[in-house]
């Protein structure tokens, strides 16, 4: 098995950020008063709309919505009724009804990403898209396949399953935290391509998840193009309902994203879109991207090919109307995007002053998800501290490490989810109670 992997780290190391948040933070715009923003039936963003419009449990504060998101009570009523019509006609939803139902969902999201409905099939999830991608382009040994080292678990399992079976080579451009700013990024992957013109395909996040950080996709996708003739496949996850999507702007091959996270859809609903040139259905021809299950239905082109793949429960697919609609229902993206941007900037300067750390991605690259330094170094403490506040205060927030550029320690920071439901004063909650139990831990653990 040949295992090779070329490193191209980024050459400049980032310079300490003079403000915590390489100065994004100071332009937060403070949200004095919940009802600023609203439903269109005058529900007050926060905890109001929560307890009214969501189904967690009470009393529970999900700083991490960025894992696996939360679908709204209208829209877990939508898709029960869908699935209350599948189960009183069987046939009929599994041979017509169902079929009705997905070209509408995939209309609505083609509508909503700016792309055209034949480009784009809805997937399960991110996972099942990219592996569809990654296991259907023909790479054989030797070919270069471009990732940056904040691309998420199952693409690096994934390109390490074709490194072992079919002998690719990887070059992983690093990116080194506290970043500065996307010049950074963009440096690496300029190297990377200049070192490596050969690179066959290229993988971006168009937010990365831990730290969590918007990519400039567009830029890296420009760079490929004029360096290369790689193949650019952006792992969208996190961007439907964070960011506005273009797909007819972006100028990628492949791009996949998640509808379960952000977009307010059922768990189990994610999208892939693919350019016309690369779906092939050719009956002579490879078919690529083949989705990861090759079904009984005998249809070979890209939409028949993706529409059913074995006898499941596809009422998640049927939903994203109503999923939409619910955004509708807040207000739009722009109420959405402006209350969730303005919550991250706001819990983001509370928490860096409060616990005297910093940001590890400016807040002019990051949406709703941001990360910010922990006021410990102590995995031990950071973990009874996780653990204490889930089963004690009904608060869930996750935590990794990594190393600093800067000074070269390791460092263990926190992801926070911005979220509709969520005010400042849940972050508050969680920004005091930490040091208070790191507290906790050291006095359990002083004298043993
Ligand atoms: C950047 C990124 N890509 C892909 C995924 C995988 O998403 P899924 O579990 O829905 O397949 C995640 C999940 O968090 C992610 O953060």
């Amino acid at each position: 098995m040949v295992f090779r992997y070329l490193l191209v780290a980024i050459g400049v190391l980032c310079a300490a950020t003079g403000s915590p948040a390489g100065g994004g933070v100071g332009s937060s715009n403070p949200i004095h008063n919940q009802c600023e923003y609203s439903s269109g039936d005058g529900i007050c963003f926060g905890h109001e709309l929560r307890r009214k419009k969501f189904l967690m449990a009470d009393g529970f504060t999900n700083l991490n919505h960025g894992s696996f998101g939360t679908v709204p009570a209208p829209v877990a009523d939508q898709q029960y009724s869908y699935f209350l019509e599948q189960e009183a006609y069987p046939d009929t939803w599994f041979r017509v009804n169902y079929f009705t139902y997905i070209d509408e969902s995939r209309s609505a999201l083609a509508k909503y990403v700016n792309a055209s409905v034949e480009d784009l099939v809805l997937v399960e999830n991110a996972s099942s898209a990219m592996n569809s991608i990654l296991r259907s382009i023909a790479l054989s040994r030797g070919d270069k396949v471009m990732l940056l080292s904040t691309a998420y678990g199952m693409v690096t399992e994934t390109l390490d399953w074709l490194v072992s079976t079919a002998g690719i080579e990887l070059v992983i451009v690093n990116v080194e935290f506290p970043l500065v700013d996307e010049e950074q990024i963009l440096g690496g992957v300029r190297a990377a391509l200049t070192a490596n013109p050969d690179i066959k395909v290229s993988i971006f996040s168009h937010i990365s998840s831990m730290p969590s950080l918007i990519e400039p996709v567009k830029e890296m996708t420009a760079l490929v193009r004029e360096l290369s003739s790689s193949l650019v496949v952006v792992d969208g996850a996190h961007a439907p309902g964070q960011l506005d999507i273009d797909l007819n702007a972006l100028q990628v091959d492949f791009y996949l994203g998640n509808c379960h996270k952000w977009l307010y859809a059922p768990k189990g609903t994610a999208f892939l879109w693919t350019t016309r040139r690369q779906q092939q259905s050719d009956e002579s021809s490879q078919r690529s991207p083949e989705p990861t299950v090759i079904s009984s239905s005998g249809k070979h082109d890209y939409i028949g090919r993706y529409a059913y793949t074995g006898t499941r429960d596809y009422t998640h697919f049927t939903t994203v109307p109503a999923a939409l609609a619910f955004r509708d229902y807040l207000g739009g993206d722009a109420a959405i995007m402006g209350y969730c941007r303005r919550l991250a900037a706001d819990a983001a300067e509370m928490l860096v002053s409060q616990w005297g750390t910093s940001m590890l991605v400016p807040l002019d690259m990051v949406s709703f998800l941001f990360s910010v330094i922990l006021p410990s170094t102590d995995a031990d403490a950071i973990a009874y501290v996780q653990s204490t506040m889930d089963s004690e205060y009904l608060i869930y927030f996750v935590y990794d490490k990594t190393v600093s550029a800067k000074t070269g320690e390791t460092i263990f920071f926190t992801r926070l989810s911005a979220q509709v439901y969520l005010e400042l004063s849940d972050f508050e909650r969680f920004g005091a109670l930490l040091p208070k139990l790191l507290l906790e831990y050291s006095a359990k653990h002083a004298h043993v």
